[in-house]
């Protein structure tokens, strides 16, 4: 098949090379020509693990190509997906801004054989009616089209993996051609097929993120609890994920939900909820948690720290990315710095999108050792595998005061405090 895909970030690209991948050929629109040329040169412009391999080896093959103009690649395109960002506006609705744009442009360049036109972004109940009725007043008349919601529900950090053997690929429409031609394209793609219509697809994608955000901060929640009882959550989410109708993924405690998805739903959510008056009680508790869980973290931080020279391991929202978009370590580092911490930090990917942020406020390190070289404190942020296990004697050796905040629960407290240090994490005393 021939596809179009508007938009080459966290979804939009690992969509297009893994749909090229299967032999399909793909063309990828961007707006910005810059951008354009790095991604012809084969430079994915994110990290993703696997993704530059996947996208110069479908470059080399000509099966993926990339674009600013419209009209030859919607031309020759069955089906065309969008997958520009929904970011939050400040009342938390979703900014449908580009998607908007984007019809525009499908319906001004559609050409008259049938071409299904499918929103991968996540949007609210009704945006692809709102898109129809875009396409139908810049299109031509002779033009044949209908629109599917196909929400994504890949990861950042395990994207490519996570689309090839995704658990449910979620088809919404009310034309059956359309169907019909998803259904084909999705073929080599493993998982459960839920056909539905246009409102339940839209409202899937929604619900499944909000339910994973609701998951995290209950284990927050329990974390709290612990910390004021002495139970250890670590244990007790295990104890109570072993129930499959719970599920011990997506139960650990921490600094919280970050990133570009989980935050902007539950936030888009809660305004859909406001505006159709239905009970936002629950979404206002699980942002609150949320919000709590970074809050004990830094009061933790400034409480026990014995000075103010800390190191910071792990920038990014989560392991394997370099996405720092509502990062834990973007609140945090702020909030030391108003309260004047000298701060070191290092990450493997995330460190120049962190540059953007805090410049010459903080200090960035090449590697974990050199960070925390004569530092009171280590904050662990991000549980990046190589800090793991990490050679604690040596960052111990380094430290001028071995203490470590351990905020993602990746050492034993018993082993720590064996080896000196003191230690604070989430949940367990
Ligand atoms: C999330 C969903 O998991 C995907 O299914 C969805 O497709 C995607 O949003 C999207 O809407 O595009 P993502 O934001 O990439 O994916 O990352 P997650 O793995 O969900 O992690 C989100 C945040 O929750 C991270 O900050 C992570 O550290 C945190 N988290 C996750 C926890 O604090 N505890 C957990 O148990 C799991």
């Amino acid at each position: 098949m021939t596809i179009t895909i508007i938009g080459h970030g966290y979804v939009g690209l690992v969509t297009a090379c893994v749909f090229a991948d299967f032999g399909n050929q793909v063309f990828v629109i961007g707006h910005t020509k810059e951008k354009i040329a790095r991604l012809k040169s084969g430079d994915p412009i994110i990290y993703e693990p696997g993704l530059k391999e996947l996208l110069q080896k479908n470059i080399q093959s000509k099966r993926i190509s990339f674009t600013t103009d419209y009209e030859e690649a919607i031309s020759e395109s069955e089906i065309v997906f969008i997958t520009v960002g929904t970011p939050p506006k400040e009342t938390g609705e979703a900014d449908l801004t580009a998607v908007i744009e984007v019809a525009r442009n499908i319906g001004k360049n559609l050409k008259s054989k049938f071409t299904v036109v499918s929103c991968k972004s996540t949007v609210p109940v009704g945006t692809n009616n709102k898109i129809e009725v875009i396409i139908n007043k810049h299109k031509s008349k002779q033009v044949d089209f209908a629109v599917a919601s196909c929400p994504e529900f890949l990861r950042e950090g395990t994207g490519i993996s996570d689309t090839i053997n995704s658990d449910r690929v979620v088809i919404g429409s009310d034309n059956k051609k359309a169907i019909e031609k998803l259904v084909e394209l999705h073929k080599p793609i493993n998982g459960k097929r839920v056909i539905t219509n246009l409102a339940s697809a839209e409202m899937i994608k929604y619900a499944s993120n909000v339910f994973l955000a609701n998951k995290i901060s209950f284990a927050n929640l329990i974390s709290f609890y612990c910390e004021k009882t002495g139970a250890n959550v670590d244990e007790v989410l295990t104890g109570v994920g072993i129930d499959e109708r719970i599920g011990r993924k997506f139960l650990n405690p921490g600094l919280g939900y970050g990133g570009s998805c989980l935050p902007k739903d539950v936030k888009a959510f809660l305004d859909i909820g406001k505006k159709q008056f239905v009970d936002t009680q629950l979404l206002t508790a699980i942002e609150n948690i949320n919000t709590k869980a970074q809050e004990n973290f830094l009061e933790k931080i400034v409480k026990h720290s014995p000075g103010k020279k800390v190191a910071i391991w792990g920038l990014s929202f989560k392991p394997n990315t370099d996405d720092i978009r509502f990062a834990p370590s973007v609140f945090i580092i702020k909030k030391l710095l108003e309260q004047d911490f000298q701060i070191n930090v290092y990450d493997q990917e995330a460190t120049e999108n962190i540059k953007k942020i805090f410049a010459d406020k903080i200090n960035y390190s090449k590697d974990p050792y050199q960070a925390v070289n004569k530092v009171d404190s280590l904050i662990i942020i991000t549980e990046w595998n190589e800090f793991k296990q990490i050679d604690l004697n040596k960052v111990k050796k380094l430290m001028s005061d071995p203490t470590i905040f351990d905020g993602r629960n990746i050492y034993d407290p018993s082993d720590l405090k064996k080896l000196g240090f003191k230690y604070y994490s989430i949940g367990r005393i």
